[in-house]
């Protein structure tokens, strides 16, 4: 009703789900919309600060414990107390995504045993960060891994043996949160009655998935049952529980999204924008979904940072390289072997010895400077960053002492720059080394 009221021509910035919602995307489409659909963010790296899909299951992940908390008539650390011993929940989350992590690190938090399952397995360096144990099931050649941070179906076999593995652990865990989804699709069925039946009485789970039918199979969206003792929440808005953070959350992401159409001044719908065109489905009412496919499938959320981008699909090796032929590339290697020993000899026999001293130290420094950083791996290039400060700190010194001669000539000029440039590599190294260890303290 309210696509009733928007004027013609006008622009809808909100959570749409198209695929879900034709007859929505044709009323827009008659009265000449601009839409852009925040379910259709893609979930690159850049576009984190304005992916609410995440942010709101982070919050439900969350919200998911707290209410199989409220619950579940134990508590969820262990305890040894003069009336006797407590053991500890145990809470078995399925679906390691944006929902799935943020529900391990609250179980976590609140003392619980905390077990996770996803059929990628990236997920299991994220879940054991958190301090979750991971399941695993013996198919070494089948991951879920699919593109954009999302999984892809499993085979009949996989799934067969994952619910062999959910039947055993309905014995003995007390809580299963399920999260798990593959977009586009209803979600797997993955607990059956038979099942929740095995669990012990008190026992809960929460459906997140229950919008899209639900991972168990007796979950009624939006309500609340109780099977064999067991309860089953298939609450749908659980971001709804937490409105007042949620809608800080969401409004962020909608002020980022603004700011990356050029904010109120130069505020466009540019379509080469890769995080716009994903977004866009609607332009003037004409259907721009589905956009092109993204280049760089990034991490599913901060805190996820396992999801690899395919190396071998990615788009950029997808183009043909022109492959120079091996026997040039080796001449090429030799030329450049033999004009670097000519430039040495003629260095070390026509040059003054105090330049020939300085020379070899510069050339050691560069060699031993490349070896150091160029084995480093990219995650660790901001604490290197650190490091670099006592270098440069060193180069600040050396420059200094050029400085203080007498009259200006090439050499003070030269300690100035190198102090100048180092300076800043300094306070750039401090505030990067504040932001990481910002993020380390709680
Ligand atoms: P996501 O796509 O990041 O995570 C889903 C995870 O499930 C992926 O890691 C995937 O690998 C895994 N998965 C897929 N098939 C599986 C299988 N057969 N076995 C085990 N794992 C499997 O999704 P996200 O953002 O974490 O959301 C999770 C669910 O929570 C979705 O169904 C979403 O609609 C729902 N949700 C529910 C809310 C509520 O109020 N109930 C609010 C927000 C999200």
């Amino acid at each position: 009703s309210e696509a009733e009221l928007m004027k013609e021509g006008g622009t809808l910035i909100s959570f749409i789900w198209q695929a879900q919602n034709n007859k929505l995307l044709e009323q827009l489409g008659a009265k000449r919309v601009t839409a852009l659909a925040m379910d259709c963010i893609p979930r690159i790296t850049r576009a984190q600060k304005m992916d609410a899909l995440s942010s709101m299951a982070n919050i439900a992940g969350y919200r998911a414990v707290i209410e199989a908390a409220h619950e579940f008539p134990h508590f969820f650390t262990g305890q040894i107390t003069a009336a006797g011993k407590i053991e500890p929940a145990k809470v078995l989350i399925i679906g390691g995504g944006v929902a799935g992590l943020s529900a391990v690190a609250t179980a976590k938090g609140l003392g619980a045993i905390v077990r996770a399952f996803d059929t990628r397995l990236a997920v299991r360096e994220q879940v054991e960060s958190l301090g979750g144990e991971f399941l695993e099931l013996n198919f070494p050649d089948e991951d879920g891994e699919g593109t954009g941070g999302y999984a892809k179906t499993m085979s009949d076999d996989f799934i067969k043996a994952e619910m062999k593995l959910f039947a055993e652990q309905s014995f003995e865990v007390d809580i299963i949160i399920t999260t798990a989804l593959i977009p586009g699709r209803e979600a797997p069925k993955l607990i059956t009655a038979g099942m929740v039946e095995s669990m012990r009485e008190g026992s809960v789970i929460v459906d997140l998935a229950a919008e899209q039918g639900g991972n168990c199979t007796l979950t009624k969206p939006n309500e609340r049952i109780v099977h064999h003792g067991v309860t089953i929440l298939g609450y749908t808005d659980l971001p709804s529980r937490m409105a007042a953070l949620s809608s800080r959350l969401y409004s962020g992401s909608i002020v980022h999204l603004l700011d990356e159409m050029g904010g109120t001044e130069k505020y466009t719908i540019d379509m080469d924008n890769e995080v716009i065109r994903g977004a866009l489905i609607l332009k003037e009412g004409a259907i721009t979904c589905p956009p092109p496919k993204p280049k760089n499938p990034g991490p599913a959320y901060s805190v996820d940072t396992g999801s690899r981008p395919d190396k071998k699909k990615s788009s950029i090796d997808a183009v043909p390289k022109k492959e120079t032929p091996r026997s040039s590339r080796m001449l090429i290697k030799m030329i450049a072997l033999i004009a670097a020993a000519c430039a040495m000899v003629y260095v070390g026999t026509n040059v003054p010895d105090s330049f020939l001293s300085h020379f070899t130290v510069f050339v050691l420094a560069c060699f031993v400077g490349w070896q150091v950083i160029w084995n480093v791996t990219p995650a660790l290039h901001t604490p290197l960053m650190s490091v670099t400060n006592a270098i440069s700190g060193i180069i600040i010194i050396g420059g200094i002492l050029q400085i203080s001669q007498p009259e200006i000539n090439a050499t003070v000029i030269l300690g100035g720059v190198a102090v100048l440039l180092a300076a800043i590599n300094v306070t750039g190294g401090f505030l990067v080394t504040n932001r990481m260890l910002a993020m380390l303290r709680r």
